[in-house]
Protein backbone atom coordinates (compact mmCIF):
# COMPACT_ATOMS: atom_id res chain seq x y z
CA UNK A 1 0.00 0.00 0.00
CA UNK A 2 2.05 3.01 -1.15
CA UNK A 3 2.54 5.54 1.30
CA UNK A 4 0.85 3.76 3.97
CA UNK A 5 3.42 2.89 7.37
CA UNK A 6 1.08 0.00 8.35
CA UNK A 7 -1.22 -2.55 6.49
CA UNK A 8 0.46 -6.22 6.79
CA UNK A 9 -1.78 -7.43 9.47
CA UNK A 10 -4.89 -5.96 7.89
CA UNK A 11 -6.65 -7.65 4.66
CA UNK A 12 -8.25 -4.69 3.47
CA UNK A 13 -6.86 -1.13 2.70
CA UNK A 14 -8.65 1.94 4.78
CA UNK A 15 -12.48 2.83 3.22
CA UNK A 16 -12.63 6.29 1.73
CA UNK A 17 -14.09 7.76 4.59
CA UNK A 18 -11.63 6.22 6.83
CA UNK A 19 -8.66 7.40 4.79
CA UNK A 20 -10.24 10.88 4.36
CA UNK A 21 -10.81 11.81 8.58
CA UNK A 22 -7.04 10.47 8.90
CA UNK A 23 -5.31 12.19 6.64
CA UNK A 24 -3.76 15.17 7.92
CA UNK A 25 -0.82 16.45 5.11
CA UNK A 26 -3.12 19.23 4.16
CA UNK A 27 -1.75 20.81 7.58
CA UNK A 28 0.91 18.62 8.89
CA UNK A 29 2.98 18.85 5.58
CA UNK A 30 4.33 22.13 6.99
CA UNK A 31 6.77 20.12 9.40
CA UNK A 32 8.41 18.50 6.47
CA UNK A 33 11.54 20.07 6.76
CA UNK A 34 12.06 19.30 10.88
CA UNK A 35 10.80 15.80 9.31
CA UNK A 36 13.82 15.34 7.25
CA UNK A 37 16.12 16.92 9.51
CA UNK A 38 14.96 14.47 12.34
CA UNK A 39 15.29 11.59 9.59
CA UNK A 40 18.82 12.66 9.03
CA UNK A 41 19.80 12.84 13.23
CA UNK A 42 18.03 9.29 13.16
CA UNK A 43 20.15 7.84 10.29
CA UNK A 44 23.16 8.52 12.16
CA UNK A 45 22.41 7.22 14.99
CA UNK A 46 21.18 4.35 13.49
CA UNK A 47 24.76 4.32 12.09
CA UNK A 48 26.42 4.47 15.23
CA UNK A 49 24.64 1.42 16.70
CA UNK A 50 25.78 -0.15 13.81
CA UNK A 51 22.36 -0.83 12.34
CA UNK A 52 23.26 0.89 9.06
CA UNK A 53 26.69 0.63 7.12
CA UNK A 54 29.03 3.63 6.00
CA UNK A 55 27.72 3.38 2.71
CA UNK A 56 24.18 2.87 3.56
CA UNK A 57 24.69 6.12 5.99
CA UNK A 58 25.61 7.87 3.09
CA UNK A 59 23.43 7.17 0.38
CA UNK A 60 20.87 7.45 2.99
CA UNK A 61 21.81 11.23 4.10
CA UNK A 62 22.17 11.85 -0.09
CA UNK A 63 19.01 11.00 -0.63
CA UNK A 64 17.06 12.52 2.38
CA UNK A 65 19.41 15.76 0.73
CA UNK A 66 17.63 15.47 -2.25
CA UNK A 67 14.23 15.07 -1.00
CA UNK A 68 14.38 17.90 1.34
CA UNK A 69 15.59 20.07 -2.25
CA UNK A 70 12.83 17.90 -3.78
CA UNK A 71 10.44 19.40 -0.86
CA UNK A 72 11.91 23.07 -0.60
CA UNK A 73 11.16 23.34 -4.45
CA UNK A 74 7.99 21.81 -4.86
CA UNK A 75 8.78 19.08 -7.27
CA UNK A 76 7.74 16.56 -3.87
CA UNK A 77 4.38 16.94 -2.32
CA UNK A 78 2.09 14.67 -0.34
CA UNK A 79 -0.13 12.56 -3.08
CA UNK A 80 -3.56 11.66 -2.43
CA UNK A 81 -2.34 8.18 -0.75
CA UNK A 82 -0.50 9.29 2.00
CA UNK A 83 -1.91 9.45 5.18
CA UNK A 84 0.42 11.71 6.71
CA UNK A 85 3.63 14.24 6.14
CA UNK A 86 5.69 10.68 7.92
CA UNK A 87 4.49 8.52 5.40
CA UNK A 88 4.57 10.68 2.27
CA UNK A 89 8.43 11.40 2.68
CA UNK A 90 8.70 7.68 3.55
CA UNK A 91 7.40 7.28 0.40
CA UNK A 92 9.96 10.44 -0.92
CA UNK A 93 12.73 8.15 0.53
CA UNK A 94 12.21 5.06 -1.39
CA UNK A 95 11.82 6.70 -4.70
CA UNK A 96 15.25 7.71 -3.87
CA UNK A 97 16.97 5.42 -2.36
CA UNK A 98 15.21 2.48 -3.16
CA UNK A 99 12.83 0.47 -1.10
CA UNK A 100 16.04 -1.92 0.62
CA UNK A 101 17.54 1.30 1.68
CA UNK A 102 15.11 3.38 2.43
CA UNK A 103 13.35 0.81 4.13
CA UNK A 104 15.72 1.18 7.14
CA UNK A 105 15.06 4.34 8.31
CA UNK A 106 12.27 3.30 10.55
CA UNK A 107 13.83 1.05 12.99
CA UNK A 108 14.23 2.22 16.09
CA UNK A 109 11.14 5.02 16.23
CA UNK A 110 7.72 5.61 15.85
CA UNK A 111 5.62 8.40 14.25
CA UNK A 112 4.52 9.17 18.30
CA UNK A 113 8.10 10.30 18.88
CA UNK A 114 8.68 11.51 15.55
CA UNK A 115 5.81 14.23 15.70
CA UNK A 116 6.02 15.13 19.04
CA UNK A 117 9.75 16.80 18.12
CA UNK A 118 8.88 18.35 14.72
CA UNK A 119 5.75 20.53 17.12
CA UNK A 120 8.69 21.13 19.29
CA UNK A 121 10.96 22.42 16.53
CA UNK A 122 8.47 23.85 14.66
CA UNK A 123 7.44 26.25 18.15
CA UNK A 124 10.94 27.09 18.59
CA UNK A 125 10.89 28.47 15.12
CA UNK A 126 7.57 29.74 15.72
CA UNK A 127 8.31 31.75 18.93
CA UNK A 128 11.42 33.41 17.58
CA UNK A 129 9.17 34.55 14.58
CA UNK A 130 6.43 36.16 16.84
CA UNK A 131 8.77 37.42 19.59
CA UNK A 132 10.40 39.43 16.57
CA UNK A 133 6.61 40.82 15.31
CA UNK A 134 5.44 41.21 19.28
CA UNK A 135 9.27 43.75 19.55
CA UNK A 136 7.83 45.57 16.36
CA UNK A 137 4.78 46.75 18.21
CA UNK A 138 6.58 47.89 21.33
CA UNK A 139 9.14 49.93 18.87
CA UNK A 140 6.28 51.44 18.04
CA UNK A 141 4.74 52.47 21.06
CA UNK A 142 8.10 53.70 22.09
CA UNK A 143 8.70 55.46 18.86
CA UNK A 144 5.01 57.21 19.68
CA UNK A 145 6.24 57.77 23.22
CA UNK A 146 9.75 59.61 22.38
CA UNK A 147 7.71 62.27 19.77
CA UNK A 148 5.06 62.90 23.23
CA UNK A 149 6.92 63.40 26.20
CA UNK A 150 5.27 66.16 27.38
CA UNK A 151 1.70 65.50 26.32
CA UNK A 152 -1.00 64.93 28.41
CA UNK A 153 -3.88 63.25 28.10
CA UNK A 154 -6.86 62.18 30.57
CA UNK A 155 -5.99 58.81 32.73
CA UNK A 156 -8.90 57.00 32.79
CA UNK A 157 -10.32 54.45 35.67
CA UNK A 158 -13.92 52.86 35.07
CA UNK A 159 -13.29 54.91 31.66
CA UNK A 160 -14.24 57.58 33.63
CA UNK A 161 -11.97 60.59 33.93
CA UNK A 162 -9.81 59.53 36.97
CA UNK A 163 -6.39 61.97 36.54
CA UNK A 164 -4.34 63.47 33.85
CA UNK A 165 -1.31 61.52 32.54
CA UNK A 166 1.59 61.63 30.14
CA UNK A 167 0.20 59.84 26.87
CA UNK A 168 4.03 58.78 26.71
CA UNK A 169 3.47 57.12 30.15
CA UNK A 170 -0.17 55.35 28.50
CA UNK A 171 1.57 53.89 25.93
CA UNK A 172 4.06 52.16 27.88
CA UNK A 173 1.48 50.85 29.52
CA UNK A 174 0.63 48.91 26.70
CA UNK A 175 4.42 48.01 25.95
CA UNK A 176 5.04 46.48 29.15
CA UNK A 177 2.82 43.33 29.21
CA UNK A 178 4.11 42.76 25.36
CA UNK A 179 7.70 42.61 26.79
CA UNK A 180 6.35 40.18 29.39
CA UNK A 181 4.67 38.20 26.22
CA UNK A 182 8.02 37.96 24.59
CA UNK A 183 9.62 36.90 27.91
CA UNK A 184 7.09 34.09 28.39
CA UNK A 185 7.84 32.83 24.56
CA UNK A 186 11.96 32.97 25.71
CA UNK A 187 11.41 31.43 29.20
CA UNK A 188 9.17 28.52 27.18
CA UNK A 189 11.30 27.92 24.74
CA UNK A 190 13.97 26.36 27.74
CA UNK A 191 11.23 23.48 28.25
CA UNK A 192 10.63 22.98 24.43
CA UNK A 193 14.40 22.51 24.18
CA UNK A 194 13.93 19.10 25.08
CA UNK A 195 13.88 16.10 22.17
CA UNK A 196 11.01 13.42 21.97
CA UNK A 197 13.18 11.33 19.56
CA UNK A 198 14.26 7.56 20.68
CA UNK A 199 10.36 7.00 22.74
CA UNK A 200 9.80 5.42 20.07
CA UNK A 201 5.89 4.72 20.25
CA UNK A 202 5.56 4.90 23.68
CA UNK A 203 8.11 2.84 25.93
CA UNK A 204 11.75 3.81 24.37
CA UNK A 205 13.93 1.73 22.21
CA UNK A 206 15.51 -1.18 21.72
CA UNK A 207 17.48 -0.81 19.79
CA UNK A 208 21.20 0.98 21.54
CA UNK A 209 20.02 3.89 20.01
CA UNK A 210 21.18 7.30 21.88
CA UNK A 211 18.56 10.11 22.32
CA UNK A 212 21.12 12.55 23.57
CA UNK A 213 22.63 12.21 20.15
CA UNK A 214 19.60 13.08 18.27
CA UNK A 215 19.30 15.45 20.56
CA UNK A 216 21.79 17.30 20.22
CA UNK A 217 22.06 17.22 16.49
CA UNK A 218 18.57 19.00 15.98
CA UNK A 219 19.85 22.19 18.72
CA UNK A 220 17.79 20.39 21.78
CA UNK A 221 19.23 20.69 24.91
CA UNK A 222 18.78 17.20 25.64
CA UNK A 223 16.34 14.28 25.35
CA UNK A 224 12.90 14.06 27.39
CA UNK A 225 13.78 12.17 30.62
CA UNK A 226 10.20 9.56 30.10
CA UNK A 227 9.62 8.42 26.54
CA UNK A 228 5.61 8.26 27.58
CA UNK A 229 5.40 12.07 28.40
CA UNK A 230 7.60 12.76 25.37
CA UNK A 231 5.31 11.11 23.31
CA UNK A 232 1.44 11.57 24.81
CA UNK A 233 1.83 15.07 26.99
CA UNK A 234 1.20 18.02 24.99
CA UNK A 235 1.22 20.74 27.50
CA UNK A 236 4.32 22.72 25.64
CA UNK A 237 1.61 23.48 22.88
CA UNK A 238 -0.82 24.18 25.18
CA UNK A 239 1.23 26.89 27.03
CA UNK A 240 2.11 28.44 23.44
CA UNK A 241 -1.46 28.91 22.51
CA UNK A 242 -1.70 30.05 25.99
CA UNK A 243 0.99 32.87 25.16
CA UNK A 244 -0.53 33.81 21.68
CA UNK A 245 -3.93 34.06 23.11
CA UNK A 246 -2.51 36.56 25.83
CA UNK A 247 -0.94 38.48 22.81
CA UNK A 248 -3.82 38.76 20.51
CA UNK A 249 -5.53 40.03 24.02
CA UNK A 250 -2.75 42.77 24.76
CA UNK A 251 -3.22 43.63 21.13
CA UNK A 252 -6.69 43.47 21.47
CA UNK A 253 -6.45 46.08 24.49
CA UNK A 254 -4.63 48.59 22.43
CA UNK A 255 -6.70 48.47 19.64
CA UNK A 256 -10.13 49.10 21.40
CA UNK A 257 -8.46 52.53 22.27
CA UNK A 258 -7.34 53.19 19.04
CA UNK A 259 -10.74 52.50 18.20
CA UNK A 260 -11.84 54.63 20.67
CA UNK A 261 -9.92 57.53 20.24
CA UNK A 262 -10.43 57.53 16.72
CA UNK A 263 -14.29 58.49 17.40
CA UNK A 264 -15.75 62.50 16.62
CA UNK A 265 -16.22 62.34 20.87
CA UNK A 266 -12.47 61.61 21.86
CA UNK A 267 -10.39 62.73 18.29
CA UNK A 268 -7.39 61.90 19.93
CA UNK A 269 -6.14 60.34 17.25
CA UNK A 270 -6.41 60.54 12.94
CA UNK A 271 -4.97 56.81 11.33
CA UNK A 272 -3.33 56.78 8.44
CA UNK A 273 -4.91 56.74 5.23
CA UNK A 274 -2.93 53.40 4.22
CA UNK A 275 -3.98 51.78 7.61
CA UNK A 276 -7.40 52.55 7.23
CA UNK A 277 -10.67 51.31 5.24
CA UNK A 278 -13.50 52.86 3.59
CA UNK A 279 -17.13 52.37 3.63
CA UNK A 280 -18.56 51.81 0.11
CA UNK A 281 -21.53 53.78 0.61
CA UNK A 282 -20.99 56.02 3.17
CA UNK A 283 -17.99 58.72 1.07
CA UNK A 284 -16.57 60.08 4.49
CA UNK A 285 -16.28 57.15 6.65
CA UNK A 286 -12.37 56.15 7.66
CA UNK A 287 -12.71 53.30 9.49
CA UNK A 288 -9.61 51.23 11.94
CA UNK A 289 -10.32 47.95 10.65
CA UNK A 290 -6.87 46.83 11.70
CA UNK A 291 -7.62 47.58 15.39
CA UNK A 292 -11.27 45.97 14.89
CA UNK A 293 -9.64 42.65 13.35
CA UNK A 294 -7.16 42.28 16.17
CA UNK A 295 -9.81 42.45 18.38
CA UNK A 296 -11.93 39.85 16.41
CA UNK A 297 -8.93 37.58 16.30
CA UNK A 298 -7.90 37.61 19.31
CA UNK A 299 -11.06 35.68 19.77
CA UNK A 300 -9.70 33.38 17.44
CA UNK A 301 -6.51 33.07 19.40
CA UNK A 302 -8.30 32.28 22.62
CA UNK A 303 -10.70 29.69 20.42
CA UNK A 304 -7.23 28.02 19.47
CA UNK A 305 -6.01 27.43 23.15
CA UNK A 306 -9.06 26.31 24.62
CA UNK A 307 -9.93 23.99 21.90
CA UNK A 308 -6.86 22.68 22.54
CA UNK A 309 -7.22 22.31 26.22
CA UNK A 310 -10.32 20.36 25.92
CA UNK A 311 -8.98 17.80 23.48
CA UNK A 312 -6.09 17.42 26.00
CA UNK A 313 -8.10 16.95 28.62
CA UNK A 314 -8.81 13.39 29.90
CA UNK A 315 -6.90 11.79 27.47
CA UNK A 316 -5.33 8.54 28.62
CA UNK A 317 -1.19 8.37 28.55
CA UNK A 318 0.21 7.37 26.26
CA UNK A 319 -0.51 8.73 22.49
CA UNK A 320 -3.89 8.90 21.48
CA UNK A 321 -4.65 9.53 17.90
CA UNK A 322 -6.45 12.82 19.32
CA UNK A 323 -2.98 14.29 19.62
CA UNK A 324 -3.12 15.05 16.08
CA UNK A 325 -5.69 18.08 16.92
CA UNK A 326 -2.90 20.22 18.58
CA UNK A 327 -1.66 21.23 15.20
CA UNK A 328 -4.14 23.11 13.41
CA UNK A 329 -4.64 25.43 16.36
CA UNK A 330 -0.96 26.17 17.25
CA UNK A 331 -0.59 26.17 13.38
CA UNK A 332 -3.82 28.91 13.01
CA UNK A 333 -2.44 31.05 15.84
CA UNK A 334 0.92 31.39 14.34
CA UNK A 335 -0.61 32.20 10.63
CA UNK A 336 -3.03 35.08 12.19
CA UNK A 337 -0.49 36.41 14.34
CA UNK A 338 2.05 36.51 11.52
CA UNK A 339 -0.49 38.68 9.79
CA UNK A 340 -1.69 40.73 12.47
CA UNK A 341 1.70 41.33 14.58
CA UNK A 342 2.80 43.67 11.05
CA UNK A 343 -0.32 45.51 10.79
CA UNK A 344 -0.95 46.61 14.36
CA UNK A 345 2.79 47.85 14.54
CA UNK A 346 2.25 49.30 11.23
CA UNK A 347 -1.01 51.12 12.38
CA UNK A 348 0.51 52.17 15.32
CA UNK A 349 3.93 53.81 14.18
CA UNK A 350 1.71 55.36 11.50
CA UNK A 351 -1.25 56.93 13.96
CA UNK A 352 -0.88 60.81 13.98
CA UNK A 353 -1.84 61.71 17.87
CA UNK A 354 -3.89 65.37 18.15
CA UNK A 355 -1.89 66.55 21.20
CA UNK A 356 -3.94 70.15 21.61
CA UNK A 357 -7.07 68.18 22.23
CA UNK A 358 -5.34 65.54 24.71
CA UNK A 359 -4.19 68.58 26.13
CA UNK A 360 -7.30 70.19 26.57
CA UNK A 361 -8.97 67.34 28.08
CA UNK A 362 -6.96 66.05 30.28
CA UNK A 363 -8.12 68.33 33.49
CA UNK A 364 -11.71 68.13 32.45
CA UNK A 365 -13.90 66.04 34.82
CA UNK A 366 -12.39 67.44 38.08
CA UNK A 367 -9.41 64.74 37.52
CA UNK A 368 -7.58 67.12 39.77
CA UNK A 369 -9.54 66.30 42.59
CA UNK A 370 -7.03 64.03 43.55
CA UNK A 371 -4.18 66.66 43.89
CA UNK A 372 -6.51 69.02 46.12
CA UNK A 373 -6.57 66.03 48.57
CA UNK A 374 -3.11 65.47 48.60
CA UNK A 375 -1.91 69.03 48.57
CA UNK A 376 -4.31 69.48 51.69
CA UNK A 377 -2.56 65.73 53.24
CA UNK A 378 1.11 68.24 52.47
CA UNK A 379 -0.70 70.68 55.01
CA UNK A 380 -1.49 68.64 57.76
CA UNK A 381 -5.16 67.90 57.15
CA UNK A 382 -5.90 63.65 57.99
CA UNK A 383 -6.17 62.32 54.17
CA UNK A 384 -9.97 61.19 55.79
CA UNK A 385 -11.04 65.36 55.77
CA UNK A 386 -8.96 66.00 52.45
CA UNK A 387 -11.26 63.73 50.55
CA UNK A 388 -13.98 65.64 51.99
CA UNK A 389 -13.10 68.86 51.37
CA UNK A 390 -11.63 68.47 47.42
CA UNK A 391 -15.54 66.17 47.24
CA UNK A 392 -17.09 69.55 48.33
CA UNK A 393 -15.11 71.90 45.74
CA UNK A 394 -16.20 68.87 43.22
CA UNK A 395 -19.77 69.25 44.07
CA UNK A 396 -19.55 73.13 44.51
CA UNK A 397 -18.60 73.18 40.58
CA UNK A 398 -21.24 71.17 39.81
CA UNK A 399 -24.03 73.80 41.17
CA UNK A 400 -23.02 75.98 38.74
CA UNK A 401 -24.83 75.98 35.17
CA UNK A 402 -22.52 75.51 33.56
CA UNK A 403 -20.36 73.49 35.87
CA UNK A 404 -17.09 75.21 36.55
CA UNK A 405 -13.89 73.30 36.46
CA UNK A 406 -11.85 73.18 39.76
CA UNK A 407 -9.50 75.91 39.13
CA UNK A 408 -12.40 78.31 38.10
CA UNK A 409 -13.23 78.42 42.51
CA UNK A 410 -12.36 81.74 44.06
CA UNK A 411 -10.09 82.07 46.61
CA UNK A 412 -13.06 82.79 48.87
CA UNK A 413 -14.90 79.85 47.84
CA UNK A 414 -12.49 77.71 48.63
CA UNK A 415 -11.74 79.49 52.11
CA UNK A 416 -14.94 78.55 53.00
CA UNK A 417 -14.92 74.75 52.30
CA UNK A 418 -12.09 74.67 54.25
CA UNK A 419 -9.79 77.28 55.91
CA UNK A 420 -6.28 74.66 55.01
CA UNK A 421 -7.43 75.92 51.22
CA UNK A 422 -5.35 78.90 50.82
CA UNK A 423 -4.50 80.20 47.18
CA UNK A 424 -1.41 78.45 47.28
CA UNK A 425 -3.34 75.10 46.55
CA UNK A 426 -3.25 76.64 43.13
CA UNK A 427 0.01 74.98 42.14
CA UNK A 428 -1.18 71.38 41.99
CA UNK A 429 -4.41 72.99 40.18
CA UNK A 430 -3.01 72.24 36.71
CA UNK A 431 -2.24 69.62 34.47
CA UNK A 432 1.61 70.34 34.46
CA UNK A 433 1.58 70.57 38.55
CA UNK A 434 -0.30 67.62 38.77
CA UNK A 435 2.05 65.55 36.35
CA UNK A 436 5.19 67.13 38.33
CA UNK A 437 3.57 65.66 41.48
CA UNK A 438 3.97 61.97 40.64
CA UNK A 439 7.22 61.70 40.25
CA UNK A 440 7.64 58.43 43.18
CA UNK A 441 9.39 55.51 40.94
CA UNK A 442 6.59 54.55 37.88
CA UNK A 443 4.65 57.90 38.15
CA UNK A 444 3.50 59.77 35.07
CA UNK A 445 6.04 62.58 35.85
CA UNK A 446 7.76 63.16 32.78
CA UNK A 447 11.57 62.46 34.29
CA UNK A 448 9.82 59.12 35.58
CA UNK A 449 8.32 58.71 32.45
CA UNK A 450 11.80 59.40 30.23
CA UNK A 451 13.01 57.32 32.52
CA UNK A 452 10.70 54.53 31.97
CA UNK A 453 11.02 55.15 28.54
CA UNK A 454 14.85 54.30 28.35
CA UNK A 455 14.17 51.41 30.44
CA UNK A 456 11.57 49.52 27.87
CA UNK A 457 14.22 50.66 25.14
CA UNK A 458 16.94 48.96 26.93
CA UNK A 459 14.57 45.88 27.21
CA UNK A 460 13.89 45.80 23.41
CA UNK A 461 17.51 45.97 22.76
CA UNK A 462 18.02 43.19 25.30
CA UNK A 463 16.10 40.37 23.53
N1 LIG B 1 -0.28 12.36 12.51
C1 LIG B 1 -0.15 11.98 13.90
C2 LIG B 1 -0.13 13.22 14.78
O1 LIG B 1 -0.12 14.28 14.27
C3 LIG B 1 1.11 11.21 14.09
C4 LIG B 1 0.89 9.83 13.66
C5 LIG B 1 0.70 8.92 14.77
N2 LIG B 1 -0.28 8.00 14.34
C6 LIG B 1 -0.51 6.85 14.94
N3 LIG B 1 -1.43 6.13 14.45
N4 LIG B 1 0.16 6.48 15.98
O2 LIG B 1 -0.15 13.15 15.99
Amino acid sequence: NEGSLWGGRFSSGPADVMAALSKSTHFDWKLAPYDIAGSKAHARVLHRAGLLTEEELAGMLSALNRLGDDVASGAFVPADTDEDVHGALERGLLERAGEDLGGKLRAGRSRNDQIATMVRMYLRDASRQIASGVLDVVEALAVQAEQHPETPMPGRTHLQHAQPVLLAHHLLAHAWPLLRDVERLRDLDRRLAYSAYGSGALAGSSLGLDPAQVAQELGFDGPVENSIDGTASRDLVAEFTWVTAMIGVDLSRISEEVILWATKEFGFVTLHDSYSTGSSIMPQKKNPDIAELARGKAGRLIGDHTGLLATLKALPLAYNRDLQEDKEPAFDAVDTLALLLPAVSGMIATLTFHPDRLAELAPQGFSLATDIAEWLVRQGVPFRVAHEVAGECVRLCEQHTPARELHELTDQELAAIHPALTPDVREVLTVEGSLASRDALGGTAPARVAEQLEAAKQRVAEF
